[in-house]
């Protein structure tokens, strides 16, 4: 049998080897990871389903072949490189590495464990035996100790007397008997102690290690135990609090651990921080050149942890961001603190955030204020990992039982990564300051694991898990039940008496939540003393000493009615709390000297960083005033008309502002909606709800629970700028394109989403898109608005708050707003006099009524497509007088024109009706045509993959266009897969049959022109056009064609007008207070445009004037965008955008400057739909006219919300910060260099570049941040860069 084997291996061998160079998804890169890895032995679902068949051929070739080469020609298919790969070396295909600006020699880390200087396979090896072995040990251990347990319950059974409130496990005589004896242990004379006494005492530490770990959360009740259960077995009242503990003695009396912990007595040696045990040695070794959390009597330089205090102190002060402040003043760095921070810690005032979410706000605001940057994804993940795994903390013996090292390994490599991210920031004033304090002393390096050190052990778990708790006790009194009771928002709550005062607040929840319950020092004279005058016994020199915290802050002695939450206890008593290291009255003491010797550095900012996230997960508050309480009687309808919203009446306190004057950014509106929700927010009781859930399809209720799922996901970790890695050059550049119904080609192959394992994406596609759930649409109403945003509460927590608040209510003045502010708006146009017919299908001018007429928006185009029964067809046009009122709408499909009550007889349900229909209408031709086709499937869909495609990763172009393409591919092709197909979201939500929809996405397609983005709005609407000054100003719109392009550098930054007289000035504005649209878009135009420009001539130089060229004045620069894969490029691009050419780099630029805005601004404005969903009656998507009430049925309505959560899962903000793309030139002496194109120059060229981009766009955003601070403004956010996202989500 033996030589078929042979034969089997050889056809596997050859098998393996046509795989490798035939398939790209065989390989798998991961261009973040510094070194541009391209691996090939990653289990992707495609190398797992190959592996199966390499095993199936092993042991039946004929078999294994046949499946082979069926796969080949089907699954592996879509994967087939366009031309071999080299197998053995796929590094040939990778990316030219862009140097990042880290410099390596940051990055080293040192040997500390033995296997850390094996090679890699080597230590992986060492790790697997290791970790069997001591997984192995650790299950023999845990079954002596279940021994242990029987002995003690059989013959200790008698020995305690109960106390209450004694945790319940372990059983109390198992307590009684391992501290009995290991307190035998503790005080056995040194010189007595032989190798018997050492393996007995690390089987008491592990037996009280088994005593803590389910009490780690919260030891109090257990120390108390102990405490108790220690005196009895003396037979003494009390111990003053001395009780055996880990590997020493604790002490819980407040009096003695002040005095050890804050004892100036250099006799009293601080010992690592530690919970009762001793850390790892490894962290010992990883902290061994800094000191820092353990002054070494041993080392040359016994004082040094005294520097490393000086260079923590330092670096802390430098922070190049503080929240100190923040409100203060409006100086440009606050507001800049302030926009960043609160972008990434949203509000979340509906619900209680989970931890997660909590710990990683706490993690990448401290790094924001300490390097002015944002932590990765994966770093972001490290952080969790530090504030969740104590293993470094815990002794080597019970590391290695728990599956040898394995958890601690962990540990380190999140070290690694937040040394990795310091070092990614070693420019910045805090690192800059912390290098100078060290003055020589210490090396660049050891300096930053230092200060990784603080980070990752002092700045993780204490603070996130603090604000986790403080959140949880803000949330306590905030359930549904409780709140259901009006009366309830009478009684005071946690969160008033937080904003009363947040610090004390604060302290006072870590009085009752030490997260660090015990430090440790180790004993002196002194110290036995005490414990030989309340135990009688003599303690060996230098035991471990536990002082207990959690018992300290808890002390009756001290604190009256000590287990209470109070934050209103006195000063003196709150001065009292011990939690940092220190008695807080002597931390915050005006002299420096005088504070406790090692006092936690980290107290003000954390209190500060608390306080902040703390006031971002918190309930609303509501000031209980007389006002308010009336206006809580106010119906829920009332409260969503639009007067209550301009001027709530209801005082809202702001988190941060301490009752001082708010702070210009504070976002009001929406703390004005959760409230306006919370009142009117109906308890939704459980027979209603089963009875709306009831009526729901499978596929409703399916595609409900997994936008739920994907949402909770999505919001704890969202990818922020730092996560878009540099372009990859993966054999996969082929992108795999696919030709999808409705939407042209989307490519399949996403270099920014190399998900591992994205099996389980496809097959919830293709259950959702499965024969299952036939279309069906129901019927069944919701009983009342309540009900319907009672519905949107319980459901779809995610759904996010809108930028503008104010789409409520159906009155004629809103409609107007609706045409000149709303997501329609750039198809307003205005009426020319002269005009006889319109368009296709709307009203003649004939009719009396619209003589008057002077705008129109015309929203008509979707009446050529049928719609499913019994629904209406779509297709409405709104008419409006000189001053902007409605004064009609013609439905287009009936040709019918609908007038306001007053002018018309017919019913004011049909003018209700046709308001409604015209809103509907708008915002189905404006999200399938502008936001899906136009957007999504033409302009961003051929920005991606053109780019992707014809340049290669390392052009500068290619690198310049990242961040607008970041995860595009794999949005399109979930909005081809799940939005636009058969049976898909769009399909299911719009009335139409299917058939209708793919011949209205044909005709979209078709009828698309490429136009630059300030030809969206209508060429009558723009602000030249609306001046009364005839004054000729051609370059409002900086853009191409037919345009020369050196005028647009005179008119940058909007200033065209300030040349113009003031009634010209005054003309515009007036303009734009009625039609913001005309300023903000061209405005963020130029911009844009600007910054593209500049980026041509970095690379390319300026483009030469035509006499210029003639002198031969010609620059050795490298000629504009010549060779092959940029002509190609070029040619590309004109395709899908149906463009005869690129004539010149001007039109190239406005090309590319359109995609980019395409991504950003315009997706923005047709993008988010979310605003005009709050209120559940302001639009719909069916529309029927035969019934009685307009609003959409329960089935219809949920799907509404889920495309719109889905339309919430943000994107990095183009606001944030991705210079970390800007290639570098080399500092490292790696060997693959950049090639020498890009020099010194260029890279700060491009810097400027990028920061003036950005300072532009900030001025653009105060621009709009003032105008709506003017009274009687009504917002409009489309162009506010503050909300746009880098690249287009859902
Ligand atoms: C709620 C928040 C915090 C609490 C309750 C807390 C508590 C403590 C405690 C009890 C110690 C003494 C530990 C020991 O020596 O065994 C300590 C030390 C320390 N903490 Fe914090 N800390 C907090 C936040 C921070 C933050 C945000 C940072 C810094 C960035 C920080 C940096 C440090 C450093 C560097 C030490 C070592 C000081 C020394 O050994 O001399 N801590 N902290
Ligand atoms: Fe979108």
């Amino acid at each position: 049998m033996g030589h078929f084997h042979v034969a089997e291996l050889a056809v596997a061998f050859w098998m393996a080897k046509d795989f490798h160079t035939r398939f790209t998804c065989v390989y798998n890169g991961k261009p973040g990871d510094g070194g541009n890895v391209l691996s090939h032995n990653i289990w992707t679902e495609e190398n797992v389903v190959f592996t199966i068949i390499l095993i199936i051929t092993y042991f039946l070739s004929p078999v294994g072949l046949t499946i082979y080469f069926l796969a080949t020609r089907t699954y592996f298919q879509q994967f087939a490189a366009s031309q071999p790969i080299n197998w053995r070396n796929p590094q040939n295909l990778k990316i030219k590495k862009i140097v990042s600006a880290v410099d390596y020699r940051l990055l080293f880390k040192r040997t500390i464990r033995f296997d850390d200087s094996l090679p890699d396979n080597l230590r992986t090896f060492y790790r697997f035996i290791r970790g069997l072995i001591g997984g192995f040990l650790g299950f023999i251990v845990l079954g002596f100790y279940a021994i242990y347990i029987v002995y003690c319950l059989i013959f200790h059974r008698k020995k305690t007397s109960a106390i209450e409130n004694s945790p319940r496990w372990p059983p109390a005589s198992v307590r009684a008997h391992t501290i009995e004896s290991f307190w035998h242990s503790i005080i056995t004379p040194i010189e007595n102690r032989d190798w018997l006494w050492k393996v007995k005492s690390y089987w008491l530490q592990i037996c009280t290690f088994i005593l803590f770990a389910p009490n780690g959360e919260n030891p109090f009740a257990l120390f108390r135990a102990m405490q108790h259960d220690f005196a009895e077995s003396l037979g003494e009242e009390s111990t003053a609090g001395f009780f055996p503990f880990g590997d020493g003695v604790g002490v819980a009396n407040y009096k003695y651990v002040k005095a050890y912990l804050q004892s100036r007595d250099p006799l009293i040696m601080k010992d690592f921080q530690t919970i009762g045990w001793s850390v790892s040695s490894s962290l010992i070794k990883y902290c061994e050149s800094n000191h820092i959390f353990l002054p070494n009597p041993s080392h040359p330089m016994p004082d040094h942890h005294l520097l490393s205090r000086k260079i923590i102190h330092q670096w802390l002060a430098a922070f190049p961001h503080t929240l100190k402040n923040l409100h203060d003043s409006c100086s440009e760095r606050n507001t800049a603190t302030y926009r960043y921070l609160t972008r990434i810690v949203p509000r979340h005032p509906k619900s209680e955030a989970n931890k997660e979410m909590i710990y990683l706000a706490v993690g990448e605001t401290l790094f924001f204020l300490a390097t002015g940057g944002s932590l990765t994804s994966d770093e972001r993940d490290a952080y969790l990992d530090c504030v969740k795994n104590p293993f470094t903390f815990l002794p080597d013996w019970f590391n290695f039982l728990v599956a040898g090292h394995y958890k601690e390994n962990i540990g380190y490599e999140s070290y690694g990564k937040f040394q990795a991210a310091f070092a990614r920031h070693a420019q910045g004033p805090a690192l800059q300051a912390a290098f100078e304090a060290a003055g020589g002393k210490l090396s660049k390096s050891e300096v930053i694991r230092l200060v990784t050190m603080a980070f990752c052990l002092g700045a993780a778990p204490a603070p996130a898990k603090l604000t986790a708790d403080i959140v949880h006790r803000l949330w306590s009194d905030q359930s549904d039940e409780i709140l259901a009771g009006q009366d309830a928002y009478k009684q005071e709550k946690m969160v008033d008496l937080f904003y009363e005062n947040p610090r004390n607040f604060i302290k006072e929840s870590a009085r009752l939540y030490t997260v660090l319950p015990m430090v440790s020092v180790l004993s002196n004279a002194r110290i036995a003393n005490d414990v030989k005058t309340h135990t009688g016994a003599d303690l060996p020199a230098n035991t471990r000493i536990h002082c207990s915290l959690t018992d300290a802050n808890r002390d009756p002695n001290e604190f009256t009615s000590p287990d209470e939450f109070n934050p209103r206890r006195s000063a003196i008593e709150l001065g009292k709390i011990i939690t940092w290291n220190g008695v807080e009255s002597d931390i915050e003491g005006k002299n420096k000297e005088l504070r406790p010797p090692r006092y936690c550095p980290g107290h003000d900012l954390s209190i500060l960083v608390m306080k902040f996230v703390a006031s971002r997960f918190a309930p609303v508050m509501i000031s209980r005033n007389q006002e308010s309480q009336r206006s809580m009687q106010v119906n829920g309808i009332e409260l969503m008309s639009l007067n209550s919203l301009v001027k709530p009446k209801l005082y809202v306190e702001n988190s941060l502002s301490d009752g001082k004057s708010r702070h210009p950014d504070d976002e009001e509106s929406e703390i004005v909606i959760v409230i306006r929700e919370l009142y009117t927010r109906t308890h939704l009781d459980v027979k209603t709800e089963k009875y709306y859930l009831s009526s729901l399809d499978g596929y409703t209720r399916l595609i409900i629970e997994l936008s739920k799922l994907a949402l909770k996901g999505w919001n704890a970790k969202p990818p922020r700028a730092i996560d878009i890695a540099e372009p990859c050059n993966l054999p996969t550049q082929d992108l795999h394109l696919k030709r999808v119904d409705c939407a042209r080609y989307v490519a399949t192959w996403d270099e920014d989403d190399q998900n591992r394992w994205h099996c389980h994406t496809k097959l919830v596609n293709k259950i959702l898109n499965s024969a299952f759930w036939p279309l069906e649409d129901h019927e069944l109403q919701f009983n009342s608005i309540d009900d319907m945003i009672a519905w949107r509460w319980k459901h779809f927590p995610s759904m996010p708050s809108p930028n503008n608040p104010q789409w409520c209510g159906d009155s004629d003045d809103l409609m107007s707003r609706f045409a000149f502010f709303g997501l329609a708006c750039h198809h307003t146009r205005k009426l020319d006099p002269g005009m006889e017919s319109m368009e296709l299908h709307t009203a003649t001018l004939t009719h009396s009524i619209l003589k008057s007429a002077h705008y129109v928006n015309d929203m008509t185009a979707l009446s050529l497509f049928a719609v499913r029964a019994p629904f209406d067809r779509y297709g409405a046009a709104a008419y409006f007088d000189r001053e902007r009122r409605l004064i009609g709408i013609y439905l287009s499909h009936r040709d019918e024109l609908v007038m306001p009550m007053s002018h018309s007889c017919g019913l004011d349900n049909d003018w209700t009706y046709a308001k409604y229909m015209w809103r509907s209408s708008a915002l189905a031709e404006v999200t399938i045509r502008d936001h899906l086709l136009t957007t999504h499937f033409i302009e961003s869909n051929t920005l991606t993959n053109v780019s992707r495609q014809f340049l290669p990763a390392a052009h500068p172009l290619r690198i310049f266009l990242k961040p607008f393409t970041y995860r595009t591919v794999t949005i399109n092709y979930s909005a081809a897969t799940s939005l636009v197909n058969a049976g898909g979201l769009c399909h299911r939500i719009w009335g139409f049959e299917y058939d209708e929809f793919v011949k209205l996405c044909d005709y979209v397609i078709a009828h698309y022109r490429f136009r630059t983005m300030p030809d969206w709005i209508p060429d009558n609407m723009k602000l030249k056009k609306n001046q009364q000054n005839n004054y000729e100003k051609e370059n409002v719109n900086n853009h191409v064609i037919g345009e020369n392009n050196e005028k647009s550098e005179h008119n940058q930054n909007n200033k065209v007008h300030e040349t113009n007289g003031v009634s010209d000035k005054n003309q515009s504005e007036e303009w734009v207070k009625h039609y913001p649209i005309a300023e903000d878009l061209p405005a963020f135009w130029n911009i844009v445009r600007d910054y593209v420009r500049r980026f041509f001539e970095i690379e390319y130089g300026k483009e030469e004037s035509k006499e210029e060229e003639k002198k031969g004045t010609m620059k050795s620069e490298r000629t504009f965008m010549i060779e092959p894969c940029e002509r190609r490029f070029i040619a590309e691009l004109c395709k899908p955008l149906g463009l005869d050419g690129i004539p010149s780099r001007a039109h190239l630029i406005d090309v590319i400057t359109q995609l980019m805005c395409a991504c950003t601004g315009i997706h923005e404005h047709v993008g988010h739909v979310g605003d005009y969903l709050f209120d559940p009656s302001f639009i719909g998507t069916k529309l029927r006219r035969d019934l009685p009430s307009l609003l959409p049925s329960v089935q219809n309505y949920s799907l509404m919300l889920v495309l719109t959560v889905l339309t919430a899962m943000k994107m990095p903000g183009l606001m944030e910060d991705w210079s970390h793309l800007i290639p570098r030139v080399a500092t490292d002496n790696h060997e693959d260099k950049l090639p020498s194109i890009i020099t010194e120059e260029q890279v700060k060229s491009h810097l400027d570049n990028y920061y003036l981009f950005k300072h532009q766009l900030t001025e653009r955003m105060e621009k709009i941040d003032k105008r709506h601070r003017m009274p009687d403004t009504f917002p409009f956010q489309s162009f506010n860069p503050s909300f746009m996202e880098c690249s287009v989500s859902v």
